[in-house]
């Protein structure tokens, strides 16, 4: 999900849930600005000795106390029906969507969500859900992965997240990540995979190539969840490479196995102004099985405890219909079957189905949090004042 409005100078999170692949740059890229070329207004026409000292991390001026986050949700061939749900549950019209269905999706299916989009009032009336028409082909574990964030879920949305996130500095970035990388040095940083989607139109599994390479001393290896929100000035800095870091970390990083588990890890860990912003967590709840398989199990009315006593906002992951996700609609998110999580921001004119609802958005700054938001504040706060948390970025 990403957002490619115009938004030149309004200052928010952006908190990107997703696994990540290259397609996303160019995605979050579009969102903030609407001229890249066109010269910032704070950059002075001095010519000064070395280029750096005109380059800065852009400051975090709120434009609201309430933060906006930018989601891009993403899918494959089948995932249609989960996108639309996902979307749903995660929607307030103060955010910004990007939904994307892989070149795998039949273009029937790829017009199913366009007219979704199209045709639901409230999207087209807020004009902050975008569809990509140009779909990217993703290859699992290749760097064109964008894994299934379908299967995230919101777990305690509503306003929540935007409630307890206005308390919470926009420099921080949520990200699981460690330097001790154990057996994944063998099994990827040495391997050098290939893989095909950068080239080719069909999609096809990523292969290895015979000669195997050290592990790198231009910059330390971090690894860590491929779940992560990231804020808008380390974005900018990923995107904008105004520092070379970015842009050889993610070259390195195109021939690496599972490359979303690594990428954005590498470079905030490796950059010295963004270390100090990593909180180490990708707010997500995933449960493994023991001993850990290689993917975690899919989430069912056994885990509902955990998942909520776990405090985390998202979860994966789900199986298509599965009846915790009815629990979740149900329980936390007193969400219609195909309607919009109620908050402050519409007023549900008692109808029970979605398209005939009349929303009225009219006061979208005033929240109405519900007891997610106490969970998740709780979260944050057992985070961010751990004894060590200063201490204990990028170790
Ligand atoms: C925000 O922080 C202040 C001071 O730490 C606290 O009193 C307040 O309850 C917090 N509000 C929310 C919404 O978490
Ligand atoms: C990051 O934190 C460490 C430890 O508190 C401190 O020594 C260092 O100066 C900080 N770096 C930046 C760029 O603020
Ligand atoms: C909602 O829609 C269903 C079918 O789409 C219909 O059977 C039902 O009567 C509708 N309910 C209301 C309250 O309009
Ligand atoms: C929305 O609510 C806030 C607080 O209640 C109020 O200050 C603001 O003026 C309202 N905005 C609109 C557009 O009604």
């Amino acid at each position: 999900m990403d957002a490619i409005k115009p938004l030149k100078k309004k200052k928010w999170v952006l908190p990107l849930i997703f696994s990540i692949s290259i397609s996303c740059f160019i995605i979050v890229f579009s969102l903030f600005v609407s001229n890249p070329f066109q010269p910032r207004s704070d950059i002075k026409d001095e010519t000064p000795i070395f280029v750096e000292s005109k380059l800065h991390v852009a400051e975090t001026q709120p434009f609201s106390r309430i933060p906006r986050l930018a989601y891009l949700i993403s899918g494959s061939s089948g995932d249609g029906q989960s996108l639309r749900r996902t979307l749903k549950a995660l929607y307030h019209p103060l955010n910004q969507y990007v939904v994307h269905l892989d070149l795998e999706a039949s273009p029937e299916e790829r017009m199913e969500l366009v007219n979704f989009v199209k045709t639901e009032a409230l999207f087209v009336q807020v004009g902050n859900v975008r569809v990509i028409e140009r779909s990217n082909l993703v290859t699992y574990r290749g760097p064109t992965m964008v894994s299934n964030t379908l299967h995230a879920a919101a777990i305690l949305l509503k306003e929540d997240l935007l409630h307890t996130l206005s308390n919470v500095s926009r420099e921080f970035n949520f990200i699981e990540h460690t330097s001790d990388i154990g057996w994944k040095e063998w099994q990827r940083a040495k391997p050098v995979i290939i893989d095909p989607g950068l080239y080719s139109r069909k999609k096809s599994d990523v292969f290895w190539v015979t000669q195997k390479r050290s592990v790198p001393t231009a910059f330390k290896l971090f690894t860590g969840s491929a779940w992560m929100m990231l804020s808008r000035p380390f974005v900018e800095y990923c995107i904008w490479g105004w520092d070379n870091l970015p842009r050889m970390v993610l070259m390195y990083y195109s021939n690496f196995l599972s490359s979303p588990e690594g990428y954005f890890h590498t470079v905030i860990c490796n950059a010295e102004e963004f270390k100090n912003t990593t909180v180490n967590h990708d707010l997500h709840f995933i449960s493994w099985d023991n001993p850990p398989k290689q993917h975690p199990h899919f989430l069912t009315s056994n885990d509902y405890q955990r998942m909520l006593d776990s405090n985390a906002p998202f979860a994966r992951k789900f199986g298509k219909e599965e009846g915790v996700l009815e629990k979740i609609d149900l329980e936390l998110l007193h969400r219609k079957r195909d309607g919009f999580v109620p908050g402050s921001w519409f007023e549900d004119g008692g109808d029970t189905n979605s398209t005939d609802f009349h929303y009225t958005t009219t006061n979208i700054t005033t929240l109405r949090p519900g007891q997610g938001a106490e969970r998740l504040k709780n979260l944050i706060n057992g985070l961010l004042g751990a004894k060590d948390f200063d201490s204990k970025h990028c170790i």
